[in-house]
């Protein structure tokens, strides 16, 4: 991914940033399509600005119950994944994302139905602060979705991983119990990891049995990332 442009030379918030970067992916939302929508902080100053244009869209496709309520309560219709055949474009933020656009998300729980909607789309815009940005993925624990009678097992498939030591998984805990997610599924979330190689390791990890989806989205990497800067909003793409 290379710069394309940069904006305004002055100092914002990282809030402002998300605010910048949500309302800069606005101008990839064409009139008349339906929108694959997210899920995080990020995401929701995007679902904000998205509702001063929603007369101009049919709807959206939503990627959890957090954005689908944020979405409708501001009027936006969500529509069923299943009734869409393909989106132009998904939008949508990231934990970490690299030069090539590889990324690591999951960190709001919902990275599998975020893997299925972006799957429908033809281009991934990923919305996301500088502090994302990274060389080499790794470095924010791996959020694994995982049915929860394999999660032992899976945690142990993560610490042995060949050539790398000091990795540790961790189920993801809310209120003193495993978080559910949307699929009532729980998340693992692995520590210590350097994916130098994202497109095969995410291979690797999604036949482990008993992973619904690993965090690592490298075959479907962002196309474009809006990232938020000290100077404004550089387009990497
Ligand atoms: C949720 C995600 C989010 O996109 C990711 O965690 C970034 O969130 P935020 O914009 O709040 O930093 O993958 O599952």
């Amino acid at each position: 991914m290379t710069t394309a442009a940069a904006s305004s030379a002055s100092q914002y918030s990282q809030d402002e940033l998300k605010t910048l970067v949500g309302q800069a992916a606005l101008k990839y939302v064409a009139p008349g399509e339906i929108v694959g929508v997210g899920t995080g902080s990020t995401v929701n100053k995007f679902i904000d600005a998205l509702a001063t244009v929603k007369d101009s869209i049919p709807g959206a496709v939503s990627s959890s119950v957090a954005s689908t309520e944020r979405l409708k309560a501001l009027g936006i219709k969500v529509l069923d994944a299943n009734e869409v055949q393909r989106l132009a474009v998904y939008i949508d933020g990231a934990d970490e994302i690299d030069g090539k656009g590889y990324m690591v998300k999951g960190g709001g729980a919902a990275l599998t139905r975020e893997k299925i909607v972006a799957a429908l789309a033809d281009r991934f815009v990923c919305i996301a602060d500088e502090s994302k940005r990274v060389d080499v993925l790794g470095a924010f624990p791996l959020p694994v979705e995982v049915i929860p009678m394999a999660a032992g097992q899976i945690a142990r498939r993560f610490e042995a991983l060949g050539g790398q030591s000091g990795i540790h998984a961790q189920i993801r805990m809310k209120d003193g119990a495993p978080l559910v997610t949307d699929n009532g599924q729980h998340i693992l979330d692995v520590r210590g990891l350097k994916i130098a190689d994202p497109l095969a390791f995410e291979s690797e990890v999604n036949q482990w049995p008993g992973v619904v989806t690993v965090g690592v989205f490298a075959h479907q990497k962002a196309a474009v990332c809006l990232l938020g800067t000290a100077r404004g909003v550089q387009t990497l793409e």
